[in-house]
């Protein structure tokens, strides 16, 4: 499917993320390279360190979040409305046309 992504730098990028490899949105932004090494997926998308958190600027309905990411978005900064953790966010058809920005990194 395709999907937008703002990078922290504002940049828009449009790419092809595939829905038959059980990836989360935060790894998809990993495999493209679109934030540096070490600053997004620290827990390795465990909805532990909030480091892939993003703000949904489309208007799909994803699930609900589970409690587990509802905690740490109670934590983290930078936090809006439309914030939702990465790697929480499953990349299945019904995403298609889904665009997110990157939200700023914690440190
Ligand atoms: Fe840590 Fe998503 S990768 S919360």
């Amino acid at each position: 499917i395709k999907i937008k992504i703002i990078d922290r730098e504002g940049n828009l990028h449009e790419i092809d993320a595939p829905t038959d490899m059980n990836m989360n949105l935060m790894e998809v932004v990993r495999s493209y390279e679109l934030a540096p090494e070490g600053t997004i997926g620290i827990c390795g998308g465990m909805a532990m360190c909030a480091s892939c958190q993003c703000y949904v600027k489309s208007d799909h309905s994803l699930p609900e979040k589970s409690d587990d990411e509802e905690a740490m978005l109670s934590e983290a900064f930078f936090v809006e409305d439309n914030s939702r953790l990465g790697c929480q966010i499953h990349i299945t058809e019904d995403l298609e046309g889904l665009e997110v920005e990157l939200a700023p990194e914690e440190s």
